[in-house]
């Protein structure tokens, strides 16, 4: 693992003379933010050693460098599954290489079902904690103690001080969001009614097919992370008006919007204390 992870951070340094200390996850319809950064390399996963590829639609597939706001990034535009058929130790891989070129802040997006009844499509929430509903977890099998710990505390997995940070943002730039609790599931199925009813019962607000692994080895490997799910559709008295993976990328373009401000201007002040 430690030799392919160098491997991968050799390329990239390569590539790029950017050495950035922030990592941005671009989820389901969210990829288009990329015109927001700067961008001086755009490299395909297919390219870098150990990453695997992308193969959803609305998931591009390519690791971005450049400057958001001024401040050095990277990016992943498209992200990889694990309804993709890879194991969560492969999806979790571009989080290794990013935290061994030094980053320490990993700001995720994702496109999420509603389970709390208060919200609806097009709504920003900021991610306060996750439920991981996988059935697996990335860290199982024997731990690499060079990267991290064995038994992690996931109590902060999304720092309040960051979500506080997002919040003062969000108001002052007067942009509606919510808060609450991710919950991270296998799919590639959306959920039946009983199971979006399940989900809400035992703690969700919203749901989704990504994240947690992310953030389990982000975390394992020191870095902070903040994420936020913009709500794709409902998953209350659903389905009865269908969903469909057309809806969500629909959907999720109209939040980029307000979710674009709270990442630039989050990037902005953190940058300077990290
Ligand atoms: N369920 C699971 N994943 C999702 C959903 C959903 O309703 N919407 C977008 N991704």
């Amino acid at each position: 693992m430690l030799t392919k992870i160098d491997a991968a951070c050799e390329f990239l340094r390569g590539k790029t003379s950017i050495r950035p200390k922030i990592a941005i996850i671009l989820g389901t319809g969210l990829g288009s933010f990329a015109n927001n950064i700067d961008i001086t390399e755009t490299i395909s996963y297919s390219e870098i050693p150990g990453f695997k590829t992308s193969t959803v639609n609305g998931h591009s597939g390519n690791l971005l460098f450049g400057h958001l706001s001024g401040v050095p990034v990277m990016a992943m535009q498209g992200r990889l599954h694990f309804y993709e058929g890879y194991s969560m130790q492969e999806i979790t891989f571009p989080e290794r290489v990013m935290s061994r070129l030094g980053v320490n802040l990993l700001m995720v997006s994702n496109a999420a079902g509603a389970l709390n009844p208060e919200y609806v499509p097009g709504d920003i929430m900021l991610i306060a904690d996750h439920i991981n509903m996988f059935p697996e977890n990335p860290l199982r099998g024997k731990n690499i103690d060079e990267l991290g710990p064995r038994f992690l505390d996931m109590g902060d997995a999304y720092d309040s001080a960051l979500i506080n940070m997002a919040e003062k943002i969000a108001d002052s730039h007067h942009i509606k969001y919510q808060k609450g609790v991710y919950i991270g599931t296998p799919g590639p199925t959306y959920e039946t009614r009983a199971e979006y009813r399940h989900f809400r019962i035992i703690g969700g607000d919203s749901v989704g097919m990504s994240t947690v692994p992310e953030v389990i080895v982000a975390r394992h490997c020191g870095m902070k992370c903040f994420g936020v799910s913009v709500i794709a559709n409902f998953g209350y008295d659903a389905p009865s008006n269908g969903i469909s993976h057309e809806d969500v990328q629909k959907n999720t373009e109209i939040a980029q919007k307000g979710l674009a401000v709270i990442f630039e201007e989050m990037v902005k002040s953190v940058n300077p204390l990290l």
